[in-house]
This record gives structure tokens, C-alpha cells and sequence, in this order.
């Protein structure tokens, strides 16, 4: 352990790591140099990419309060990211203090740094896991533990599927995800894409991470709510989905989608 209760990890700080470069990009401290410079690298070839990264964060924020506003009291949220406050179970508990939170990600370095900020809760837990492999997630015990599949589930897909290629067949997991939810569950999904702006340099900047980024078309985001019924406004650029405040400078430029959606049968 170290003195914040972060258990060792094998930390590999030669490559840019997406959860750390993200982290930079929202200003927090949990990310090297590596990251910082893959950051600046993103930022000067993404100007938006700061105020980006801030509208995803508020979206998935908007988002964990509406669907927990409309009754659901599970949420699976992969693709966690490193804590950035107010954390998920933060902003659900505070609308359902009986809110269960189960947090998956890849990175050993988001579920150590997630581990020593939930120690002492019975309601969430962090699990070490790879959306590449839905069915590893579904059926990891601490996810059984905390979710029951047999009621509402809130499955969190934010900022996370643009780190998957085609080879990964990400339409294929998000529907073995979807077809272990019941009726009345939502999914919750952002994701880049370069619809409003030419992003193949801040695609580049991917090259020597930890995982690729893969911008996505409208249509193609799209694809991934099949099954699902969008709630209004459908998919919309982030800072556009149901906002409680002012849109931020140059968000027609934000290259992030976002979307709600409902399972009903
Ligand atoms: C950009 S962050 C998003 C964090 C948070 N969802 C948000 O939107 O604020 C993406 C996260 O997805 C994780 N990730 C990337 N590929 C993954 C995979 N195949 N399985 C699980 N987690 C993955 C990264 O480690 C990182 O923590």
C-alpha cells in the first residue's frame, strides 16, 4: 500500500494509458508524464479536447441522475475511469442512497486507485475487467454480488467503445450485454467521433497508447442502441443531451455523442 491506500501496481509508465491521458485532460493528478505529454499532444490537435472530455463527464453525470431519477437502483459502469469526484456512486447515491454500484475497467492502475476509495463501502465495488470479454464481466462474482440481473440495471458505456476496433466486434458485446438485462433497464453510452471536425491527428496521438481510438459516425454509434429505445433527445452531441446549464464555448465542436436509452422488452 501506499500512503493514499493505493495497493502496488504494476505501473507501466512507458505508454500513454487512455485513463490517464483522460485524467490529465480533466485536470487530476493521477496520470505521468507520458500522459501529460500524449494530453498536450491531444489538446493541440483537438482544441475542444479539454472542454470535451468536462462535457462527457457532465453528460454522464445528467445521465446517472436521470435514469436513477426514473427508478433503477443498479448501475454497471464499464469503462470507470480513474475517481474523478463526483464519482458515479457519488452522483447516484445522492438522488438513491440504496443505489448498488458495480465498477469494471482493464486498467490495474484505475482498480487500485478505485479499491482504496470503496474500501469502505458495501454498496460498490471495483472488479478488474475487459468489456472485450462481456460474458467475463456478467458473470464475475463481485458483479453478482452487487447486481441482480433480474431487475432494472443501468449498463454505463461511457467513453469507453471507441477504445475497441471492428476487430473487437463491438456491436456483438454491447448486445450479449444488453440481452443479460431485463425490461426496464437503460444504457448509457458516449462515444468520439469526428462528425464535426477532422480528428485524424488526435487519432494519432493513440498510436503508441495502451489502446487505439476509433472515432465512430453518427450511424455507427447508433447501431450500438439497437434493442434500445433512445429517450429524448436521442444521440446529440454531449453537451446538448439535457442540459441543466448553458452550453460551453465551441460546443458544436465537441466530438463526443451521447445517448440514453430504455430497454422495453
Ligand atoms: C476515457 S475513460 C472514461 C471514464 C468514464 N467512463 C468517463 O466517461 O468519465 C475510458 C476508460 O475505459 C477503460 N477501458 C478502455 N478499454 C477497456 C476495456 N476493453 N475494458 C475495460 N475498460 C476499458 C480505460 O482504462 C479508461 O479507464
Amino acid at each position: 500500500m501506499t500512503q493514499d491506500g493505493v495497493e502496488a501496481v504494476n505501473i507501466d509508465t512507458s505508454k500513454p494509458h487512455p485513463a490517464r491521458i483522460y485524467d490529465y485532460l480533466l485536470g487530476g493528478k493521477d496520470n505521468y508524464e507520458v500522459d501529460q505529454q500524449a494530453g498536450d499532444r491531444l489538446a493541440a490537435a483537438a482544441p475542444e479536447a479539454r472542454i470535451g472530455v468536462r462535457a462527457n463527464r457532465a453528460f454522464l453525470q445528467r445521465a446517472v441522475r436521470y435514469v436513477v431519477g426514473g427508478g433503477v437502483r443498479q448501475v454497471l459502469d464499464i469503462g470507470t475511469g480513474l475517481p474523478t469526484s463526483p464519482n458515479v456512486h457519488e452522483i447516484a447515491q445522492s438522488v438513491a442512497p440504496d443505489v448498488r454500484v458495480a465498477y469494471v475497467d482493464n486498467d490495474p492502475i484505475v482498480a487500485a486507485h478505485g479499491n482504496a476509495l470503496l474500501s469502505r463501502s458495501g454498496t460498490t465495488r471495483i472488479v478488474l475487467g475487459d468489456l472485450r470479454d462481456p460474458r467475463s464481466v456478467l458473470d464475475h462474482p463481485d458483479v453478482r454480488q452487487l447486481i441482480d440481473f433480474d431487475q432494472p440495471v443501468a449498463l454505463l458505456l461511457v467513453a469507453i467503445l471507441h477504445f475497441l476496433t471492428e476487430a473487437d466486434r463491438p456491436a456483438e458485446i454491447v448486445a450479449t450485454l444488453r440481452d443479460a438485462l431485463p425490461a426496464g433497464s437503460f444504457l448509457v453510452l458516449s462515444h468520439a467521433t469526428g462528425d464535426f471536425a477532422d480528428r485524424s491527428a488526435a487519432q494519432a496521438v493513440y498510436s503508441d497508447a495502451t489502446a487505439s481510438l476509433n472515432l465512430r459516425s453518427r450511424a455507427e454509434v447508433e447501431r450500438f442502441f439497437e434493442g434500445f429505445d433512445l429517450v429524448e433527445p436521442g444521440l446529440a452531441q454531449v453537451p446538448f443531451w439535457r442540459p441543466d446549464a448553458p452550453p460551453p464555448q465551441h460546443s458544436a465542436e465537441i466530438g463526443f455523442y451521447g445517448g440514453v436509452a430504455r430497454k422495453t422488452a
